[in-house]
């Protein structure tokens, strides 16, 4: 009797906390319980009308009826002839109602890739259509209904529009042909080579169904670290494998090419891109490729940097390069993605001002179907970085955003970063290179200089963790990318509150306080690692946890003395006329915004300035004051998410709750490490006292020195 009632209140208790693993993403279709909305018209569809046998139209369809059934909690059925309140989507070549809707401006409108939801009457009944010129639209539409039902919208008199303001929404997987993922912190590559070309792991369906959810377009399958036997016959069967599986979902498959294949794989004795030997071993390896995948997208390339071969090799510039590959894609419709990330050992200057001083000059050298991929910041995926000053610099050459989901310098997979401010900042600082208003956002989604190519890329977080990202709240990452990739003008609060209530619940007293976490959390991040403009100051290698001690990496811009350049007078890098210059890569009114050590936004001062402790800052404090104060508030406020967190119990899952909370734990004894051994460190050199209030350091800095990694995930 006793055993029974425990039984019994077990179960009880765990169809209440209903344990998730987090494998279901933001697409979990569970059934709305929020009664009014459900009475006032979503109880009322009646079923779906979808005519058309694509595969990509299949997917739609199968999307909306799972979708559908989940979220209203009944059968849905597909119909023939369509009734009062059925859903109808289709383009108007798959479906005659869809072509007898007076829709032809809005689809004009729409574009390739764009979609329109709205209610229609059609035979004397209303309907609502979701309508596009193509397939891949039409599962965009389908995808973007689900989540106005996910978050609760009344969609009863639902007119919308809906089209991408970037053409290439693409994913960078660092993942290599062993399957470990450089910089992958979520496990290991979710790609398994081994087994494929015969086995598709159904992991490879949900990945796509993921990425078409939220608009993402393309991916890259390998590091840009590449391998030149992924272009080989045995891998390229593997490849068109995974290009069929994702093209229904309209994600195009491209590769990493490594810049030394036609000497590897080809026996040639040159990789020089002049050479017409090389020319004529790419333009046949290209139509290989083209023969197993006919809409490959075509390559992303990393040369000349950090040991990667490259046209530099054979006194070829970066252009020469890009244009060789270029002209073998060209005929198939390929495109090259030139990454801009480089940076010489060789070259005395600031590391920051390297890839703008390469690749500036081949502005207008590079051929139409080559974008320059740029990262957000001039130096590397730091928590904080102004903008790269290549945005603005090259008109004649469309140039891609490079954004990092995983986050090698934000905490990898133990801290809650939400990164859309972060993407946001950059977007949206202006550039001035012609005139107020001339924003990054504009540059690359080409509308600045009129390109027709346009690209965002995500280097991806994603691995084999059963929920994909590791940390539950990285999901939010991948998400953001697709919404941002789609329509950069969305704010990081609506992106965290539509990404809250797919993964979680829409219940407004956990989606707010969920979300002010969210949105503080990067600003919190950046507060106990690099405060006040500090960069680069992690672990060497493994980019784990602080080191700014560190002085004896092989390269002098590999060791985080290089960037914090403390001494007795003061500490940060001086990049003004004074120092490396180069703030004069930007435009005069960005300039002038730094320049000065008294007005230069305290969030980049020892970016862009040397300051001397006992500097005033605008609080009134010393610079060492407010370090040792910021450093402080890192703290305070992770453990301001704990407690915001904790309050969440009733409103989550027990699992997903569990392990927030143990990764919460972690990141408030990681934020605590970065405060004491940055503080104890920059001491030795201010001599200053870490003022009284804040709680004292509980180890020594010969302590923090003595850690070591020598495992830590995702490095090499
Ligand atoms: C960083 C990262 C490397 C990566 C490189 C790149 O330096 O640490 O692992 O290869 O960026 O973007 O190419």
């Amino acid at each position: 009797m006793k055993k029974a009632f425990f039984l019994s209140t077990y179960l009880l208790l765990a169809l209440i906390t209903h344990a998730e693993n987090g494998y279901q993403l933001w697409l979990r279709y569970n059934t709305i319980n929020d009664k009014q909305l459900l009475n006032q018209y979503l109880n009322s569809i009646s079923g779906i009308q979808f005519d058309g046998k694509t595969p990509t139209l299949n997917a739609a369809k199968e999307e909306l009826i799972n979708g559908l059934q989940g979220l209203l909690g009944k059968k849905i059925i597909v119909q023939r002839e369509f009734s009062n309140n059925s859903i109808v989507a289709g383009t108007p070549a798959s479906s005659n109602i869809i072509a007898s809707l007076q829709l032809k401006q809005q689809l004009q409108e729409a574009g390739k890739e764009g979609f329109i939801i709205t209610t229609a009457k059609s035979n004397q009944k209303n309907i609502i259509a979701i309508a596009s010129n193509t397939d891949a639209g039409v599962l965009y539409g389908v995808f973007h209904f689900l989540r106005l039902l996910q978050t609760n919208q009344n969609i009863q008199h639902v007119s919308l529009i809906s089209f991408p303001k970037i053409q290439l929404r693409i994913l960078n997987h660092w993942d290599n042909l062993n399957r470990t993922v450089e910089r992958g912190y979520a496990g290991f590559s979710i790609w398994d080579w081994h087994k494929l070309p015969g086995y598709i792991d159904k992991r490879y369906i949900d990945y796509a169904r993921s990425n078409a959810s939220v608009g993402i377009n393309g991916t890259v399958l390998t590091n840009v670290n590449a391998n030149a036997l992924v272009l080989t016959k045995t891998y390229l069967e593997k490849v068109k494998a995974l290009a069929d599986a994702f093209r229904p979902y309209g994600i195009k498959v491209y590769l990493t090419a490594r810049f030394s294949s036609p000497i590897e794989l080809g026996k040639l004795k040159t990789a020089d891109p002049l050479d017409p030997e090389v020319q004529e071993w790419w333009k046949q390896k290209v139509n290989e490729i083209f023969s197993y995948i006919p809409d490959f997208g075509g390559f992303l390339v990393k040369a000349n940097s950090e040991g990667q071969p490259g046209p530099q090799n054979y006194a070829r510039t970066h252009a020469d390069g890009a244009n060789m590959l270029a002209e073998a894609v060209s005929p198939h419709g390929g495109i090259v993605m030139w990454r801009a990330f480089v940076y010489s050992n060789e070259t005395p200057d600031d590391r920051a001002k390297q890839a703008y001083n390469e690749f500036k000059p081949l502005d207008g050298k590079f051929k139409k179907n080559v974008l320059v991929q740029v990262k957000n910041g001039p130096i590397d995926f730091q928590p904080r970085e102004p903008f790269h000053p290549l945005f603005g610099a090259m008109p004649q050459t469309p140039l891609m955003m490079e954004y990092q989901l995983t986050q090698e310098y934000l905490g990898q997979s133990n801290h809650l970063v939400y990164e859309a401010p972060m993407f946001k900042e950059c977007q949206d600082a202006d550039t001035y290179v012609k005139g107020k208003g001339s924003t990054v956002a504009k540059v690359i989604d080409g509308t600045l200089e009129g390109h027709d190519l346009s690209g965002m890329a995500g280097v991806a977080n994603i691995g084999n963790d059963i929920n994909w990202t590791g940390h539950p709240f990285a999901q939010s990452n991948w998400y953001t990318l697709g919404r941002l990739a789609w329509d950069h003008t969305l704010s990081a609060e609506q992106i965290a509150d539509e990404w809250i209530k797919q993964t979680f619940t829409n219940n407004s007293r956990f989606v707010n306080p969920v979300k002010s976490m969210m949105l503080a959390s990067r600003d919190i991040m950046v507060s106990y690692m690099t405060p006040l403009g500090l960069h680069h100051i992690m672990g060497t290698g493994h980019h784990y946890g602080p080191a700014p001690w560190t002085n004896r990496s092989a390269r002098a811009d590999w060791n985080p003395i290089y960037y914090h350049k403390a001494d007795s007078s003061g500490i940060g890098f001086d990049r003004t006329a004074t120092g490396s210059n180069a703030l004069a890569q930007y435009a005069p009114a960005v300039r002038k915004q730094y320049e000065n050590v008294n007005t230069c936004p305290e969030e980049y001062l020892l970016w862009f300035h040397h300051v001397r402790w006992d500097h005033k800052m605008t609080s009134g404090r010393t610079l060492w004051d407010e370090l040792c104060y910021k450093y402080n508030v890192g703290v305070d406020s992770v453990r301001w998410m704990q407690k915001k967190w904790n309050e969440q119990k009733t409103y989550v899952d027990n699992d997903r709750f569990e392990q927030v909370k143990m990764l919460l734990t972690i990141q408030e004894k990681e934020a605590v490490w970065w405060r004491n051994a940055c503080l104890l460190y920059f001491q030795t050199y201010s001599k200053n006292p870490i003022p009284a209030q804040y709680e004292k350091p509980d180890q020594t800095l010969e302590y923090y020195h003595a850690l070591l990694f020598p495992f830590a995930p995702g490095n090499g």
